[in-house]
């Protein structure tokens, strides 16, 4: 059994972000997203992983390497455009040498046990196994539809009409009849080959689809909302560890991660809550379901529900509420007149002003 981690794509909805980043190394409670699932395929046993890259492979390829700290062998595989999910199955034929392997998007987070996933599907003898959650905006992703004896009926990406609240989870099985299929398709409305598609073309051609309804949470972070809601539900489960210096007159609270080098100075940090590795927190408040990546400056304000990436700044700013913060950015209280905002950001960002 090999896998193959899609970490190509353009991630387009989240934008100004991914204009100079991979999503897929957005940290969720200070680790990229991409580690999470890497770490679960290690944990299944599968070690041969195949990593699709695009434009962005100089940044994946530096952060995950030759995948030895996750207990695998990373080989990267080109995709030239972001062609759709079965086009990056397509240029992985050689790769996985008729073996069957398990498919992981790079931008999806899962609880469930992979490894009995992997049981399930050796031992069934079908095509390929896919995994559905429930939930209530299925238009958003694709979706199946169940015959009454609860075998899979049809698949269909993205419907405007959907036919039950079935998604495709970023997860699949498949053994090698998938390489047939991927060839035989057409490209979709938005110009993708998808694996959908794929899949509804196995059906069609007498190839066993099994399925796993997922009893755990799963989250596609392709969008602001749902980067959140990851960063909430994985700082749900950290346990307090404090191995940063918490100075007088500060205070920590429930579950909160600090860590070395990180410094406290009057201020309060209530759980769950991560503070990166030297960090600085002064005169501020960070409230929960917030993750300050390492590095950075937090001084007289006060933040909650936020994900504030590497080396970033923030200074004498009232409150900060369910944001998504990059890079080395700074955002300061001007103190210069004539008193007005002075803003230098990205294309398609977004800024709240109070
Ligand atoms: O998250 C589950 C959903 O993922 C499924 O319900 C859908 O059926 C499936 O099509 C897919 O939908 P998305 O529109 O969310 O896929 P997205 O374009 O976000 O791509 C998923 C991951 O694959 C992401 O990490 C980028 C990567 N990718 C994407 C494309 C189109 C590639 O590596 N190459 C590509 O060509």
């Amino acid at each position: 059994m090999k896998a193959l981690v899609l970490s190509g794509g353009a991630g387009t909805r989240l934008r100004p972000i991914t204009h100079t980043s991979a999503k897929q190394l957005i940290p969720i409670a200070n680790k990229p997203i991409l580690f999470y699932g890497l770490e679960a395929i290690a944990a299944a046993g599968i070690t041969d992983v195949g990593i699709i890259v695009g434009d962005t492979h100089e940044e994946i390829e530096e952060a995950l390497g030759d995948g030895s700290r996750f207990g695998i062998k990373a080989t990267y595989i080109r995709q030239d455009a972001p062609l759709g999910l079965a086009h990056a199955v397509k240029i992985a034929e050689d790769f996985m040498a008729g073996e069957p392997f398990l498919m992981y998007l790079g931008d999806n987070l899962i609880k469930e046990d992979l490894g009995q996933l992997v049981s399930e599907f050796e031992s069934s003898g079908a095509s390929s196994l896919i995994l559905l959650a429930h939930v209530p905006n299925p238009s958003a992703f694709g979706v199946a539809e169940l015959n009454e004896d609860g075998t899979v009926k049809r698949l269909v990406e993205k419907p405007k009409e959907p036919p039950s609240d079935l998604a495709l989870v970023g997860v699949y099985l498949f053994d090698s009849s998938i390489f047939e299929a991927v060839k035989s398709i057409e490209p979709s409305w938005r110009n993708e080959l998808e694996i959908t598609d794929a899949i509804q073309y196995l059906l069609e051609h007498g190839c066993e689809v099994r399925h796993h309804v997922i009893k755990e949470w799963w989250k596609d972070t392709g969008k602001l909302e749902d980067l959140l809601e990851a960063n909430r539900i994985v700082l749900e489960g950290i346990e307090r560890r404090i191995e940063g210096e918490v100075c007088e007159n500060s205070r920590v609270d429930g579950s909160v991660v600090i860590e070395k080098g990180a410094r406290l100075v009057d201020s309060t940090v209530r759980g769950p809550a991560i503070i990166g590795r030297d960090a600085v927190i002064s005169h501020s408040y960070v409230g929960p379901f917030t993750s300050i990546s390492f590095g950075v400056t937090i001084e007289n304000s006060e933040i909650e529900h936020s994900i504030v990436c590497e080396n970033t700044v923030i200074r004498d700013v009232k409150r900060i509420e369910e944001s998504l913060i990059g890079k080395g950015v700074q955002i300061v209280r001007s103190t210069s007149r004539p008193a007005a905002h002075r803003i230098m950001v990205g294309d398609s960002s977004r800024i709240e002003i109070l």
